[in-house]
């Protein structure tokens, strides 16, 4: 073969067809990989297509080998800058696609987390309290959910066979002489007996109140503010305008105030406020029952028994019937909410549906 006299030709004479086999190679890569191995088939340690050419070139002579050499590494040269050259190409393109792939919208909108607010209830329950405490009055609401019947119902003139303490209407706690309270009047005789000198009070009460009730105007739990004023000289004036007063910081003046005489064994007289129907405005409607009249608490001059069974509890007269006079009230929150809103329903305030929720202002 003409190789063996001229080996170095032989040599050379393949390097045209290796050039094309990788120049074919090249143009099939696609991505890291596939150039991996054209790398490693031309250019491979052990059998790689140029490394095994280059073999070949310690059987020359000095100086056909420098010739083929020289060539050989021209195209080595050349091989490995194509294949740097296309590297950086994939590498380019990849990335690209892959900032294609994971493009964020810096314009778009986020996403806004729900946005909480007060409950209905506890915000009619801190307007009725900012009115009390601008006319002077103390928040007391340190005084216990379960009490007993001394301070529900015997301390307030309640006597052992009043309705009220059936077990119809109370929630009593098995096994023991607790109860949940009925209401909040159990503030007035707590506060009495822990603030005993002297005997001045101006305290509104709100909390939790309990009872065997459940209808559509009626929840087993329910929410009260009890008001207490004591003093020397207190009349049932003062109670009329102090009611008024707030009736109207709440509703707004607009509406009229009545009072209509009631009972309630711890009060005497005994009144019941109404406000001018604030869905119709007195005309007469289904809220109001056509009376154009909406009851909206209960209230009176303090009984003198409610004070002497503060003084007997305490082993001596602080509120002296002959000295200080009183009056006191109730309400239910959730009654002046469901006047207020229009709702007609108030298990919707503890339904906890954010639909409802939502449509209060905060
Ligand atoms: N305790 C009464 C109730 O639960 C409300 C009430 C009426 C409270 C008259 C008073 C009052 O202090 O004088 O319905």
């Amino acid at each position: 073969m003409p190789g063996s006299d001229r080996p170095a030709e032989g040599i050379v004479r393949e390097l045209p067809r290796l050039r094309q086999d990788f120049d074919a190679a090249l143009a099939e890569v696609r991505d890291p990989e596939g150039l991996q191995d054209v790398r490693t088939r031309f250019l491979g340690r052990k059998s790689g297509e140029l490394t095994l050419l280059f073999g070949r070139l310690g059987k020359l002579k000095d100086e056909q080998r420098r010739e083929a050499g020289r060539e050989l590494n021209t195209v080595k040269q050349e091989v490995e800058s194509r294949l740097e050259a296309r590297r950086a190409e994939l590498e380019t393109r990849l990335r690209d696609e892959r900032l294609l792939r994971d493009r964020v919208d810096v314009t778009l909108p986020g996403r806004m987390p729900p946005r909480g607010r007060r409950h209905p209830l506890t915000v009619v329950r801190e307007q009725l309290e900012d009115i009390f405490v601008s006319m002077g009055y103390e928040i007391y609401d340190s005084f216990p959910e379960i009490d007993d019947d001394f301070h529900c119902f015997e301390a307030l003139n309640m006597p052992p066979d009043h309705p009220a303490r059936d077990m119809q209407d109370t929630f009593y706690l098995e096994g023991s002489a607790a109860l949940l309270r009925t209401h909040t009047s159990t503030g007035q005789i707590r506060y009495m007996l822990s603030n005993p000198h002297p005997p001045r009070v101006r305290i509104i009460c709100p909390g939790k109140v309990y009872r065997r009730d459940d209808d559509i105007t009626h929840s087993p739990m329910f929410q009260q503010v009890e008001g207490l004023v004591v003093g020397p000289g207190i009349t049932l004036a003062d109670l009329k305008g102090t009611i008024e007063a707030f009736l109207h910081a709440l509703f707004g003046p607009q509406y009229p105030v009545r009072f209509r005489s009631s009972f309630f064994p711890y009060t005497e007289p005994s009144v019941e406020a109404d406000l001018g129907c604030v869905v119709c405005g007195g005309k007469g409607c289904r809220v109001c029952k056509g009376t154009g009249w909406l009851e909206i608490l209960g209230s009176g001059m303090v009984h003198p028994a409610v004070f002497e069974a503060v003084n007997k509890r305490l082993g001596r007269v602080v509120y002296d019937p002959e000295e200080v006079t009183g009056f006191a009230f109730g309400l239910g929150i959730e009654r002046v909410a469901m006047m207020r809103h229009g709702v007609d329903d108030i298990r919707l305030f503890y339904g906890n549906d954010l639909r409802f929720l939502e449509q209060f202002d905060n």
